[in-house]
């Protein structure tokens, strides 16, 4: 499409750190819900998405906001999240500094070229030290604007609810101010699944990020090698939607099979165009597997 179809969207923002420094918390206390109370072992061990109404200079906004797990062994969904975003909110917890998935974040963000908004956490806490993790973290780079530098740093406290405002105003800024936010919404969507499973009742469910175009229930899609037409739409608050515009999360019910997290997906034709497409990239991921396998 041209210029014109150009329509604002909202930031994509992927929160990452260091295990247990309180992403999620953070996400839930501006969401106002409670991820972390259901979560094996307080664990995140998938990417969760959500989009939330803030209202920034009297102006309404929407943020969407993508979790990712910060233990070790999730890597690759750090490096995932990092793609599919705008803005890195970099969550460090003020008692406990800068960590080994702190760096390792700050590197996914850095290999994307996104910008960062660091929120030092946990300010409520006895040990806590912001003036340290600033420090910290000056020395990876990230100079905070206090200091000269052009990194915002927020202080916040995700059970305290402490500097949820200014966290938000910072991300809007700096979406406002180092990017340009616009997407086509008349054209078929395409986008990127965050993360996808099988569930008992309701077959695959894919979480996807709507990046281009308006998805619609109906829509014969393709993602990675699944592909059906959308039966449903369902919002991150369980509600149900008829589409889904740019920047939007959304669970989608109808795929043939669970695709994997980070396969693109794209809205095609019809039904029989979605499967020769899943059905070539099937054979194309099989004989590529094939292919390492006799390596
Ligand atoms: P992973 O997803 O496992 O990487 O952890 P996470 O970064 O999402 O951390 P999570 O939100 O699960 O929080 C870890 C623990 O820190 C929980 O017990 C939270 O209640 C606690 N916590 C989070 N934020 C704060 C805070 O601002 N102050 C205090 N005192 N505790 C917090
Ligand atoms: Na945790
Ligand atoms: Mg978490």
């Amino acid at each position: 499409g041209d210029e014109s179809d150009l329509v604002a969207r909202p930031p994509v923002v992927t929160v990452m750190g260091h295990v247990d420094h309180g992403k999620t918390k953070l996400l839930d206390a501006l969401r106002r819900s409670n991820v972390v109370a259901g979560e094996a072992g307080g664990i995140t061990q998938h990417i969760g998405a959500y989009q939330i109404d803030t209202v920034v200079d009297e102006n309404e906004r929407k943020i969407t906001f993508i979790d990712t797990p910060g233990h070790e062994a999730f890597t690759a969904m750090r490096a995932r999240g990092a793609k599919a975003t705008d803005i890195a909110v970099l969550v460090v917890a003020a008692d406990d500094g800068v960590m080994p998935q702190t760096i390792e974040a700050l590197n996914h963000a850095l290999a994307a070229d996104v910008p960062i908004v660091v929120a030092v956490n946990k300010v409520d806490k006895e040990g806590a030290d912001p003036t340290k993790v600033r420090g910290q973290l000056t020395e990876y780079g990230l100079v905070p604007e206090e200091y000269g530098g052009d990194t915002m740093f927020v202080d916040v406290s995700a059970t305290q609810r402490l500097g949820l405002d200014a966290l938000q105003e910072a991300i809007i800024l700096t979406a406002d101010a180092s990017l340009d936010l616009r997407a086509n919404d008349s054209m078929d969507a395409q986008g990127v699944a965050v993360e996808a499973h099988l569930d008992k009742g309701r077959g695959p469910v894919a979480t996807v990020l709507v990046q281009r175009g308006t998805l619609r229930v109906g829509d014969s899609i393709v993602c990675g090698p699944a592909y059906g037409r959308v039966r449903a739409l369902i919002d991150d608050n369980g509600n149900t939607l008829d589409e889904a515009l740019p920047s939007t999360p959304v669970q989608v019910l109808g795929l043939t099979a669970v695709p994997g997290a980070g396969d693109s997906f794209l809205v095609v034709n019809d039904d029989r165009m979605a499967r020769q497409i899943a059905e070539r990239r099937e054979s194309r991921l099989r004989m590529a597997a094939q292919a390492s396998g006799a390596r």
